[in-house]
């Protein structure tokens, strides 16, 4: 619905005007006003998508109720329509130079005072467009600038962290060679070091942000990858979560590294663990499919082709659309009372994007939620053939 105001000092003008308006354009509402002083209060107060303007008016001119206008931040962009009785090429002259979108003669042609409205609305939808548009763009820069202010601590902390862990490594390796096997204490050096060696890799994952990879061709089997993690998920997670996982032993294989499978299990699994409270059951699945054009139009804007469908499924809260829209925006949190940071998502999703996949989720308020990871199978004998493709799809 657009919102009209006319300025006319004659009542019945106004009348005429809006009952012209409102036969040919239906999602129009028209407000009159014979007093310029209350029309400018009126557009400071609600949003008006076009002002028609009388030029004489006893009061105040249009002259300069359309300075007043123009003047001020909340109403210079809503576009207006002079109405002149006169031919007066200086008056128009002026008031195009102030700010005027187009002019209509007195008496006004039905007919033609609508198109000119018409196409005014269009440049008033247009602006409202950019406006928000601009708005987007703004919060967007504000989120790289944080972005990017995250990344420089978080290489700081990790270049020192990557120090603390080598030391441990290098202590535990002594300690593993000294003791003998035997030794009680032989299990435990082991344990640490394990556990150190992996939050290593995970510390070199965050030093390589932004490098591009050495390694474009590195395959695995995401079953095997996802077998070494559940150890270590089970540890992280309170056992009255069961983890269900069945390796189905698929022989595909495709182009990312075991740390990053680990990282994306390890996120979904503390979120279905929260999502459950604490009590329930997290069902892992591997499957292959095929994406054609075909397919439903959630998946068409993904590249077609061969995909390990990668699925995190729990009976948790589930979430609603509204929450389901800001899942992947860095720092969205419904959990800020229980110190959640809004990262694990938007990580995930990084790490899934760069290996050329997407996720699709499936949930609802009080039917838990599926995250399933689509990444593309390495195709070896296609990747031997376009290589240097390849390389730039994996990014
Ligand atoms: N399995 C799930 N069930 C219900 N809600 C979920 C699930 N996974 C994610 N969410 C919702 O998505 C939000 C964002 O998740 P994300 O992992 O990015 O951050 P977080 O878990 O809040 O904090 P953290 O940075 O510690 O991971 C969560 O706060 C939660 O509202
Ligand atoms: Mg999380």
């Amino acid at each position: 619905m657009h919102n009209i105001l006319i300025i006319d000092d004659e009542p019945n003008i106004i009348k005429g005007l809006k009952r012209a308006i409102s036969n040919q354009i239906e999602t129009c509402r028209c407000v009159g006003m014979t007093a310029p002083a209350e029309a400018i209060e009126e557009v400071r107060n609600t949003k008006y998508d076009l002002v028609i303007l009388d030029y004489r008016m006893p009061e105040m001119d249009g002259i300069e109720f359309l300075t007043m206008l123009k003047a001020q931040d909340l109403t210079q962009n809503i576009p207006v329509i002079m109405l002149t009785a006169i031919d007066d090429i200086q008056t128009r002259r002026l008031a195009l130079q102030l700010g005027a979108y187009d002019f209509v003669s007195k008496p006004a042609d039905a007919d033609e005072l609508v198109i000119r409205i018409r196409n005014a609305l269009r440049l008033s939808i247009h602006q409202d467009e950019l406006e928000k548009q601009n708005r987007k763009l703004e919060e967007q820069l504000i989120q790289s600038q944080k972005m990017e202010m995250t990344g420089i601590l978080a290489r700081g902390a990790a270049h020192d962290l990557n120090n603390l862990l080598h030391n441990i490594i290098g202590l535990s390796e002594l300690e593993s060679l000294q003791d003998s096997e035997n030794h009680p204490a032989h299990a435990n050096t082991d344990a640490i070091l394990s556990s150190a060696e992996h939050a290593a890799d995970l510390v070199k994952q965050i030093l390589d942000i932004g490098k591009p990879p050495k390694d474009a061709n590195n395959t695995i089997d995401i079953g095997k990858a996802v077998d070494s993690s559940i150890d270590f998920l089970r540890a992280a997670l309170p056992s009255s979560i069961r983890i269900k996982w069945e390796n189905p032993n698929l022989k595909s294989t495709v182009s990312a590294k075991e740390n990053q499978i680990r990282q994306i299990l390890y996120n979904l699994c503390l979120n279905a663990a929260d999502a459950m409270e604490g009590n329930g059951e997290i069902l892992i699945s591997l499957t292959e499919r095929k994406i054609d054009l075909k397919d439903p139009e959630k998946l068409r804007d993904a590249r077609p082709g061969n995909y390990l469908v990668f699925s995190v499924a729990d009976s948790g809260c589930g979430m609603d659309k509204n929450v389901l829209e800001s899942i992947f925006d860095v720092y969205y949190t419904t959990k800020e009372s229980k110190g959640g940071s809004g990262i694990g998502l938007s990580v995930v999703s990084r790490i899934v994007e760069n290996l050329g996949g997407f996720i699709d989720v499936k949930s609802k308020p009080e039917e838990g939620s599926v995250f399933s990871m689509y990444i593309p199978i390495f195709d070896r004998v296609a990747a031997n053939h376009t290589q240097a493709a390849h390389t730039v799809s994996l990014k």
